[in-house]
């Protein structure tokens, strides 16, 4: 009896931490913040355009179609069937697939692209995504010669290589801590004492151990962030598509209440004359 009461309580824990499980993943790396923006229709094009030229060729988004895309991301239908529909035999219409068969996918690359259309409201937050983008390094002992820090020993190639550059581990010279925690410092100088560290050790105290090999990619590292940022808005849209829809909604149905809440009090009061 005492056991079973035992593991009764323990059961909301347990249910919380396997919750949180699947919400963080195995996440190894610290996320990076972003904040999505459904308002910002150019970021969200911008999206668009950076899914259909890098990623569709792998992914699709099969719950989605080229024309709700271009009708809610404000993109004229003819725009859209010239730009971004590369497929010929597709429609305005189509679902916004591709033809890659999941037999080919497991040849390929030992694994099979998920469908991304609610990957970041399903498996994995946008910020997930947008530190996952940011965080392929150079792997000679990976069949596609990269790896990430955030998917470890993921198939896939990392798609934006050319305009992010490649990164490379790297090892560096960080403050070593005292046992109280507090960095060490030199005593006659007060220069702080360093140690190298490498890898873990360097993620466990807040440093990146990648670094960037100069002159690889075509973007800055600040323009690089505004296009993931702008691709992790758009998979935030397709997400769930119909969210700004419902907050706009949801403010005229909160003032509906308020107004009706006037009325009904006033209602009130007349009926409570006619009791006393
Ligand atoms: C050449 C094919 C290919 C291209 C192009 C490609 N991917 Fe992938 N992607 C894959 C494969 C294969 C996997 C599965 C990896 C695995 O499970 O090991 C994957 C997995 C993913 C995942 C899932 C990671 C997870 O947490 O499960 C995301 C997100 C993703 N890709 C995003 C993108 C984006 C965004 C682009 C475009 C910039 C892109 N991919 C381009 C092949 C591709």
């Amino acid at each position: 009896m005492k056991k079973l009461i035992i593991v009764l309580l323990m059961l909301p824990v347990l249910s919380l931490s396997s919750l949180s499980h699947a919400a963080g993943g195995a996440a190894t790396y610290p996320l990076m913040e972003m904040e999505p923006d459904l308002n910002d229709k150019a970021s969200l094009q911008r999206g668009a355009r950076t899914f259909m030229n890098y990623c569709l060729g792998c992914h699709s988004l099969q719950y989605q179609r080229f024309v709700r895309t271009a009708d809610d991301l404000g993109i004229p239908h003819d725009l859209m069937m010239e730009h971004l529909l590369f497929d010929p035999s597709a429609r305005i219409g189509s679902l916004i697939e591709n033809t890659m068969t999941v037999e080919h996918a497991r040849q390929w690359f030992g694994a099979v692209p998920p469908d991304l259309t609610l990957y970041t409201k399903l498996k994995h937050g946008p910020e997930y995504f947008y530190t996952y983008m940011h965080v392929f390094y150079e792997d000679e002992s990976r069949p596609l010669g990269v790896n990430n820090l955030l998917f470890e020993n993921v198939g896939m190639p990392h798609a934006l290589l050319e305009l992010q550059g490649l990164q490379r581990k790297v090892c560096k010279e960080i403050p070593r801590l005292a046992e109280n925690g507090g960095e060490m410092r030199d005593p006659l100088s007060g220069e702080p004492i360093t140690a190298k560290a490498c890898d873990k050790e360097l993620i466990e105290r807040g440093f990146s151990p990648l670094e960037l090999v100069e002159g690889t990619g075509q973007l800055s590292p600040e323009e690089y962030d505004q296009v993931v940022y702008d691709l992790a808005n758009f998979l935030y849209y397709t997400g769930d598509p119909n969210r700004l829809d419902r907050e706009r909604i949801g403010v005229y149905v909160l003032l509906f209440l308020a107004f009706f809440f006037v009325v009904t009090y006033m209602l009130g009061r007349e009926y409570e004359k006619e009791i006393h």
